[in-house]
């Protein structure tokens, strides 16, 4: 491959399943990518255990140790300006970034979320689309804009919702699309780029 590999942060708040796939696919250098950082909002998930045994710097900013969430916001995104990343990843990472996170990244914040967007928005994604009784579900890499979920739309992969599914079982199902969707758009993005021209994305300059 041609030219050195993009740096990745990833952002984290749980198991990380997400995070081992992307450290996982990063072993092959034909991927094209060196995650240089990993941080979180809470310290002791598995999620940074992932990190620490691969031996990638991690850094953790929980939103209660600062005095408000703007200064919650400016400080994660210094923390990650410091790993210089070409993209951040936010992979489970259960927080909105503010306005000043993305001015510092512009374009270059991913995030997965499982659901078809732009159905079932926010937490709950899974538990929602049962709960709706939609025949298929799944998951959307978007390029995070200022919403809830809302940005840019980079791949989308479906999942069948079964008639004896419950929240956990649907969810487990869809994280298993959802890795290799991601380990698939962060791979791409890193070896062709992407554009934008409105709302739609793809890939190549
Ligand atoms: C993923 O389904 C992600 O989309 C959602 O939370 C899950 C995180 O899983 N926001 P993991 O921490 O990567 O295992």
């Amino acid at each position: 491959m041609a030219g050195d590999p993009s740096r990745v942060v990833v952002l984290v708040s749980g198991s990380g399943t997400n995070l081992q796939a992307l450290i996982d696919a990063a072993e092959d250098p034909a991927y094209g990518v060196r995650i240089v950082a990993v941080g979180a909002d809470r310290d002791g998930i598995e999620g940074l255990k992932r990190a620490e045994r691969a031996g990638i710097p991690t850094f953790v900013k929980p939103v209660a140790q600062f005095t408000s969430r703007e200064h919650w916001d400016t400080a994660l995104a210094d923390s990650v300006a410091t790993f210089e990343p070409d993209l951040v990843v936010l992979a489970g990472f259960m927080k909105l970034v503010g306005p000043g996170f993305l001015r510092r990244f512009p374009h270059r914040v991913l995030n997965t979320h499982p659901a078809l967007s732009p159905s079932f928005p926010g937490m709950q994604g899974p538990a929602d689309a049962l709960a709706y009784g939609v025949k298929v579900t799944g998951a959307t890499v978007f390029v995070v804009d200022e919403g809830v979920d809302t940005g840019p739309i980079v791949a989308q992969t479906v999942v069948d919702v079964l008639d004896d599914d419950d929240t956990d079982s649907l969810h487990e199902r869809i994280k298993v699309a959802e890795r290799r969707m991601l380990v698939d758009t962060v791979g791409r993005w890193a070896r062709e780029g992407i554009t934008i021209i409105n709302r739609k994305v793809r890939f190549g300059q």
